[in-house]
């Protein structure tokens, strides 16, 4: 297995680093934008630019999260202390960009709402998306693992494969040109989803000849 020089070195520096703050810098650039958006500050239309803003953390915290398995196999390097913090953040940007549609784009307006569902596929994606987070976010405590054992938490939290992969539709979905970003976070999401499908497929093998063997 392939690591990288030096990874040693940057995990001690990482096991240093508390996770608590994590969070609150992590809410940094909500805030931000948050305030940017109450100041309309945000240009021409600033709930589109809040809304758009909120949805790619959200899909960027998703990606980092996945992205910490494959990292960690390739160059030893491991963020996994940090891998509840990027998903609990991500599922916090969801639901701010998920709320920011609700009550400012759509003003709660309910029909309008309801026609936005059956007219916009991409919304019904997105709410998919977020639908599943909740369980994973429901369960990211030290209890929830301990209440539920190991393996059905593992088999739970593999909800965020098929949850990022929606996210990522939910984003070419909306746009009605190609335009480069999220044809990449499609990319890459594909990539990180193909190194999952391919640990998996390397375990069954491994079991398989372990009982065989037995
Ligand atoms: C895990 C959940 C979600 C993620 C990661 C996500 C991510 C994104 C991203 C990256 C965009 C593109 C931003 C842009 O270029 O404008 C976007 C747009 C959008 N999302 Fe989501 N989304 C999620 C859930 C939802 C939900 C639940 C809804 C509403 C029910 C929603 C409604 C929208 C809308 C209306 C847009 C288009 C904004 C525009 O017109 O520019 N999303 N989302």
């Amino acid at each position: 297995m392939p690591v990288m020089q030096g990874a040693g070195t940057i995990n001690q520096a990482l096991r240093r680093l508390p996770t608590g703050p994590g969070y609150l810098v992590g809410l940094v650039p909500a805030a931000y934008w948050i305030t940017l958006a109450f100041q309309n500050r945000l240009g021409a239309d600033p709930v589109r630019t809040l809304e758009h803003e909120l949805g790619i953390i959200a899909l960027q915290f998703l990606v980092a999260a996945l992205a910490v398995t494959p990292l960690r196999e390739l160059t030893g390097v491991s963020f996994l202390r940090f891998r509840r913090m990027f998903g609990l953040l991500a599922f916090a940007y969801a639901i701010l960009h998920f709320t920011t549609w609700l009550v400012l784009d759509r003003q709660l307006d309910w029909p309008r709402i309801l026609a936005d569902l059956v007219k916009r596929p991409y919304i019904i994606l997105g709410m998919t998306a977020l639908l599943m987070l909740i369980p994973l976010a429901a369960t990211s405590f030290d209890r929830a693992v301990r209440w539920l054992g190991g393996a059905r938490w593992r088999r739970l939290h593999r909800l965020a494969y098929p949850a990022t992969a929606l996210a990522a539709v939910h984003f070419i979905w909306l746009v009605k040109t190609w335009p480069l970003e999220p044809l990449l976070y499609a990319a890459v999401v594909a990539l990180l989803l193909a190194w999952r499908a391919r640990g998996a497929v390397f375990s069954r093998r491994r079991r398989i000849r372990g009982q065989r063997a037995a």
